[in-house]
């Protein structure tokens, strides 16, 4: 039930500082320590490489999760769109793991991978938010992504809670393979669910840079470089998807590339600077477009931070940014697509759990 909410979008951009909290308890025993299936652990141990396979959002959190683990844990990682690795199947290692990561569990995109890969004899995890569903039952292993029910079609907290998910997969397998983190992983993201939640409760400020930035605009464009690359992926296909401006996510190194010679004056440009290494290119970026005409918004993180920035996030540990930064991208794309008197949570031609491929 939607309660007090206008939307049902909404209403999950609310629960994920709850849904985090949930994902921390539900993987933690009372030392502590991370509870993770056993059976999992092994599986991890035992493959040379990891291949995620997964569609649309579940897809964007896969690249946040294949960094977290090549780094934390250092066993490579693929990320793959279902449909392509299906017709296109990549040559594999010699002891794969695949990581189905779906909020539904029924995308029949996802499925025909696991099919194809079970008859071939090879071992798969399905991170879900549905135990039940047929992804997971058909699957050796299940991670549950505690997120609730998710009924807007735009995927909002199941997209963070794969993130947390992956992150603890990730720390389980460094611990697996008897790597030491310097950092409290569980304490980390402990901290970045108190993070989105300071940022849920600025609405207002959200809904004025839709008036300034996106209201009326024909596009619009996402940089970012390193992981704000990967949610400005996410952040474009939120705001695509419901407000039906049409919105590109872009590596800030690749603009002069080809893209710079789409922005014009007015252009919308929302830059993520959340990662120290990155951000002073990223920043060149932004001044590439704005000398060009384009209405640009920098969001940064505290710590990172210069003058005029639009937005500053609260500092979260720097694996686990995209956390919070999809946030206020999930903002943006509701408050628009409002403004522009789109269906928020059914937006046209989409379904909810995408069964035909
Ligand atoms: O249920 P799944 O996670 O497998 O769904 C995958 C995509 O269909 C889904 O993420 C879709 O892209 C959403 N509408 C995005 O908001």
């Amino acid at each position: 039930e939607k309660g007090t909410y206008p939307h049902f979008m909404l209403k999950e951009i609310d629960e994920q500082p709850i849904v985090m909290r949930k994902i921390i308890k539900a993987y933690q025993n009372e030392n502590n320590e991370l509870k993770l299936d056993r059976n999992v652990r092994e599986a991890i141990k035992a493959c040379d490489r990891i291949y995620i396979i997964a569609c649309g959002t579940s897809y964007h959190a896969g690249w946040t999760g294949k960094q977290v683990i090549e780094k934390l844990a250092a066993i490579p990682v693929e990320v793959h769109v279902a449909s392509e690795f299906s017709y296109n199947m990549p040559l594999l290692s010699a002891k794969p793991l695949f990581v189905f990561i779906s909020q539904s569990g029924e995308t029949a995109d996802s499925r025909a991978v696991l099919v194809k890969i079970k008859a071939m004899g090879y071992p798969a995890l399905t991170i879900t938010n549905v135990p039940g569903s047929t992804l997971s039952r058909e699957a050796d292993y299940t991670l549950h992504l505690y997120a609730g029910p998710e009924i807007a079609v735009a995927s909002t907290k199941a997209y963070t809670a794969q993130i947390a998910v992956l992150a603890i997969l990730a720390v389980d397998a460094a611990q697996a393979k008897g790597i030491t983190l310097d950092f409290d992983p569980m304490q980390e993201l402990a901290i970045a669910a108190n993070a989105m939640e300071m940022l849920t409760d600025q609405k207002e400020a959200m809904e004025d840079l839709v008036v300034n930035h996106l209201e009326k605009a024909r596009h619009a464009f996402f940089i970012g470089r390193s992981s704000d690359y990967y949610v400005c992926l996410e952040g474009a296909l939120k705001l695509k998807e419901i407000s039906y401006i049409q919105a590109e996510g872009f590596a800030g190194g690749e603009l002069k590339h080809g893209t710079i010679a789409l922005i014009e004056e007015g252009t919308p440009v929302i830059a993520l600077a959340t990662q120290a290494n990155v951000n002073y290119a990223i920043r060149s970026n932004v001044q590439e477009v704005v000398a060009r005409g384009a209405n640009a918004m920098v969001i940064s993180m505290k710590g990172l931070e210069q003058e005029n920035d639009t937005f500053v996030l609260p500092h979260v540990h720097a694996l686990l940014t995209p956390l919070v930064t999809v946030v206020p991208l999930q903002l943006l794309a509701y408050y628009a697509a409002l403004h522009r008197g789109c269906d928020v949570d059914k937006p046209r031609n989409l379904a909810k759990s995408v069964t035909v491929e």
